[in-house]
C-alpha cells in the first residue's frame, strides 16, 4: 500500500523582529496584556515590498535542500494562505513561476489556519492514487500589512506574525508503518463571520467602496470569546477522531504540534487531551499565529531540534476561520 511520507521540511520568516514594546509605540496595548492573553511576545513582519509568495519561495528551497532533490523533480504544488499576493491568481502559480518549474500543477488551498492540514489531506490523496511523486506543499502569509492597529482592531493586530513553512511528500511503499496515517477535515460554515475578512465583497457593485474603507470592512475581524472557545474544543476533538481511526491512544503521540493560534489555547489543547505540555510544540512566543503556515514552520523546528525523529507519532491539529478544524497523524 503507498504512504505518504515527508521527505523534507524547511521554514522562512522574514528577518525584521516586532516586539510587545514595539507594538506598544503604535497602538493601545501593553506587553502584559499581550503576553498573558497570548503568550506572544514578538514575531516578525515583512518589509514594504515583500509578498506571501516571496516568503513561501524561501521556505520551499529549504525544504528541497533538505530534501536533497532537483525542483525539476516536482510534479505538483499545493499551496495554502489567506493573504495571497493578489485577489487572482492564488500564490500556487506564483511559487511555480518563481523556481522555475514549468507547466506543472498548481493547487491553492483557502482553509486559512487549517490550511496546512487541508492542504495535507489533498496532496495525500493524490499520492496514494500514484498521480503525483513529489509534490511541494507550501503554506505562507502575510498579515501584518493588513492589521488594524485602532482599538477595534487591536485583538487581532497583536496576535499575527508574517512566515512560510513548507514540505516535501512522496510516496513509500515501505512496510515500515511511515508516513500520513490519517487527515480528518471538518467544517462550520454556520460561524463564518466570526473570524473573517468581510469585504470585498462581489455583491456590491463597486467592489471596492471608500465608505468601507472608513468603515475598517477591509480587515480580519473576530469574535475572540467565540474562538477560543471552539478552538479549545475543536482540536482535541479532531485529535481524538484521529487516533481512534487508528486504534491509537493520546499516550501514543510522541509529539503535538496545534496550530499556534494562541498559547493559551494551545494549553487547553492539551488540558483537554489530557497530554503532558512537554509533547506539544509551542514557538508563538517567539512567531506569532503565522496562520496557515504556523504548523508546518512547528513542524521543521522541531524535526531539526530532534525533538521529531524516526518512528514518531506526530499529531497535527488546526482551528480557524470558516470555522475549519482538522487533524492529521503521521508516522515520522
Ligand atoms: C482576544 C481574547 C484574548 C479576549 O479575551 P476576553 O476574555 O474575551 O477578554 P478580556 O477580558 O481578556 O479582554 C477584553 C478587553 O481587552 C481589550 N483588548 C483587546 N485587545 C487588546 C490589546 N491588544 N491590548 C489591550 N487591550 C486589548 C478589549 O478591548 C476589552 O476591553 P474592555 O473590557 O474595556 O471592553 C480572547 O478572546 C482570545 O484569546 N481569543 C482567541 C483569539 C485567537 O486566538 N484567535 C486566533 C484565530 S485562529
Amino acid at each position: 500500500m503507498l504512504r505518504t511520507i515527508v521527505t523534507g521540511t524547511g521554514h522562512y520568516v522574514p528577518p525584521r523582529v516586532v516586539t510587545n514594546q514595539d507594538l506598544e509605540k503604535r497602538l493601545d496595548t501593553s506587553d502584559e496584556w499581550i503576553r498573558q492573553r497570548s503568550g506572544i511576545a514578538t514575531r516578525h513582519h515583512v518589509e514594504p515590498g515583500v509578498n506571501t509568495s516571496d516568503l513561501a519561495v524561501e521556505a520551499a528551497r529549504r525544504a528541497i535542500a533538505d530534501a536533497g532533490i532537483e525542483p525539476s523533480t516536482i510534479d505538483f504544488i499545493v499551496a495554502a494562505t489567506l493573504s495571497p499576493d493578489h485577489y487572482f491568481p492564488g500564490i500556487g502559480v506564483l511559487v511555480q513561476a518563481k523556481l522555475g518549474l514549468g507547466t506543472i500543477g498548481a493547487l491553492d488551498v483557502r482553509n486559512q489556519c487549517s490550511g496546512f492540514i487541508y492542504a495535507l489531506a489533498a496532496a495525500d490523496q493524490f499520492i496514494r492514487t500514484g498521480t503525483y511523486r513529489r509534490i511541494l506543499l507550501v503554506a505562507s502569509e502575510v498579515q501584518s500589512s493588513n492589521l488594524d492597529y485602532s482599538d477595534e482592531g487591536r485583538d487581532m493586530a497583536v496576535l499575527f506574525g508574517d512566515g512560510a513553512g513548507a514540505v516535501i511528500l512522496e510516496p513509500s511503499d515501505r512496510d515500515d508503518g511511515r508516513g500520513v496515517l490519517s487527515t480528518h477535515l471538518f467544517a462550520d460554515g454556520r460561524f463564518a463571520s466570526h473570524l473573517w475578512m468581510e469585504k470585498p465583497c462581489p455583491a456590491d457593485n463597486p467592489t471596492f467602496q471608500r465608505d468601507f474603507f472608513d468603515q475598517g470592512k477591509f480587515y480580519p475581524r473576530m469574535d475572540g470569546r467565540h474562538v477560543f472557545v471552539n478552538a479549545s474544543e475543536r482540536m482535541p476533538e479532531a485529535v481524538r477522531i484521529g487516533l481512534a481511526a487508528n486504534g491509537l491512544t493520546v499516550d501514543d503521540i510522541d509529539a503535538l504540534i496545534p496550530h499556534q493560534a494562541n498559547d493559551r489555547i494551545s494549553q487547553m489543547v492539551a488540558k483537554g487531551l489530557r497530554i503532558p505540555v512537554e509533547k506539544v510544540v509551542r514557538n508563538i512566543e517567539r512567531l506569532g499565529n503565522t496562520t496557515a503556515a504556523s504548523i508546518p514552520i512547528a513542524l521543521d523546528e522541531a524535526v531539526k531540534e530532534g525533538r521529531i525523529r524516526r518512528g514518531h507519532l506526530v499529531a497535527l491539529t488546526a482551528f480557524g476561520s470558516g470555522y475549519t478544524w482538522a487533524s492529521a497523524l503521521l508516522r515520522w
